[in-house]
């Protein structure tokens, strides 16, 4: 078994079996590409965290924090790129590890892509169900507790106790992730042209409170830049930037997630790389820019709370009328995260089962729509029992560290790949691959240090699950174990 753990797939058939296997449509353009990422980023943690972070870990020194954030996803980024241009298939990540590092950790890193998009869904959709119930009560709707709130709550912060909230399902919860599984089920046209909508929406309303809030900056605020570190680890001074920069990053997931759309691209070569990078340099823009403008306009002791712009323009009665267009920018924003990494984990569990890793069923194409609807189906439920069960806290940092482990190993990956393969042609290259791909590997898992204990020991129960199931299922259907042990009887045989 354990050389079969480091079986690689070679990269032809790779994208052999992609194309013969499913003819997706391909559609997508680089600027569809682009406006699908910033659709996958932009959402709860612009939105709801930027908050926190400040309040507890960073202070107005926040603006530092994202761009640590976003180095770290920069250099992540053209590995992806790079790969994404090499083997332009649906599998992303899990595909790239499949043809570099083995069967073993493309099953690993399958897993955790698992843990990031289909739990991304789930805790978006907690964040949706808020803001769409605050928007309700606006307009005098009140739904009730029992069927608007998760039945489960975290005891406290890095905790394991889940304690009982007496309410039954948030049920705005399931009927979103529903909508869109319905709408993905239907087709990536429609999905790409309902996602241009939706970012446009969100990132005027961005746009809106940078430019209207920064004649409201009171320079006092960002005094000092750094508050004084407390004596603990993480509160404040520079250790409080690096700590807010691992709970912020949950705001850049996303953008890896256009590289599974490969197959529906019409130029990936070309245009994977200006997707990925070019929604990661608008996002970053926008989040330094509306972290300045936050910190400057309230003081950051005040934004220890889940709508934090939301107090930001109620400081200022001239800018009051702007709360209500934030509330629908925020609500357009989330729908389209959960969009975009519902259209991913389909894609995921497309290639997973061709490769025998995941059961057929799961790569199941619709004759119609040639969208995957197994997957998708699959998707929409489990995120939707999820995200209608448990509460914002305790998914996203899972997803964080599940997404950052991911990103590690594409680091990785890359760099490995130059030694191991510098004869593949590559339409994109990562520039000084040795620095690039360290920084990239070494700033992912320096956040995933700064996650809560918890969520390691979570990320660990996750992996022996995901073990058991390669062990018992994946290993015993393996497309490649199959050509292998068949070669093998071949050779013996001549
Ligand atoms: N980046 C996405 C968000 O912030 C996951 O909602």
């Amino acid at each position: 078994m354990p050389s079969q753990l480091f079986a690689t797939k070679s990269i032809a058939e790779i994208q052999e079996a992609d194309a013969k296997g499913q003819q997706l449509h391909r559609t997508l353009s680089a600027t569809a590409l682009t406006l699908l990422g910033i659709g996958g980023i932009i959402g709860t943690g612009i939105f709801v965290l930027t908050g926190t972070a400040a309040a507890n870990h960073a202070g107005p020194a926040l603006a530092l924090s994202f761009m640590v954030a976003g180095l770290g996803c920069a250099f992540a980024g053209l590995c992806y790129a790079e790969f994404a241009a090499m083997i332009p298939v649906s599998g992303s990540a899990y595909s790239y590890s499949y043809a570099t590092l083995g069967e073993g950790i493309a099953w690993f890193i399958g897993w955790n892509l698992i843990l990031e998009y289909l739990f991304a869904v789930a805790t978006v959709s907690v964040g949706w169900s808020g803001y769409v119930l605050s928007l309700c009560d606006q307009f005098g709707i009140h739904l009730p507790y029992a069927l608007s709130h998760a039945p489960f709550a975290q005891g406290a912060p890095d905790s394991f106790n889940v304690i009982r909230t007496g309410a039954i399902l948030n049920v705005p919860a399931v009927v979103i992730v529903a909508a869109l599984a319905t709408i993905c089920y239907i087709g990536i046209r429609q999905t790409s042209a309902f996602n241009s909508i939706i970012v446009t929406i969100k990132v005027a309303v961005v746009l809106m409170f940078v430019f209207l809030g920064v004649g409201y900056i009171q320079h006092a605020n960002w005094h000092p830049f750094i508050p004084p570190n407390t004596g603990t680890f993480g509160l404040y001074g520079w250790s409080g930037v690096l700590a807010a920069s691992g709970v912020i990053f949950f705001a850049y997931i996303g953008f890896d997630a256009i590289s599974t759309t490969a197959q529906e691209t019409k130029n990936p070569q070309r245009d994977m790389p200006i997707g990925i990078l070019a929604s990661l340099v608008v996002c970053t823009v926008l989040y330094v820019a509306v972290s300045i403008v936050l910190t400057g306009m309230v003081s950051y002791k005040k934004l220890n709370v889940s709508a934090p712009l939301a107090v930001a323009l109620d400081a200022y009665p001239s800018l009051l009328w702007l709360g209500l267009p934030i509330k629908i920018g925020a609500i357009a924003g989330m729908t389209s995260v959960m969009l975009v990494m519902t259209l991913a984990q389909a894609r995921i569990f497309l290639s997973m089962s061709q490769d025998g890793l995941l059961p057929k069923v799961f790569g199941r194409v619709h004759p119609k729509f040639r969208t995957p609807s197994t997957g998708t189906v699959v998707t929409g439920t489990c995120a939707a029992i999820v995200g209608g069960l448990f509460p914002v806290g305790l998914l996203g940092e899972l997803v964080s560290i599940g997404t950052l482990s991911a990103f590690v190993t594409v680091c990785i990956g890359v760099l490995v790949l130059r030694y191991t393969r510098p004869d593949l042609p590559r339409p994109f290259k990562a520039p000084w691959p040795w620095f690039t791909c360290i920084a990239g590997a070494v700033i992912c898992f320096g956040m995933m240090a700064f996650l809560p204990l918890s969520t390691w020991v979570r990320l660990a129960v996750w992996t022996v699950i995901g073990a058991l199931v390669y062990v018992f299922y994946g290993y015993h259907h393996s497309r490649v174990r199959a050509q292998m042990a068949a070669q093998a009887v071949q050779s013996a045989t001549s």
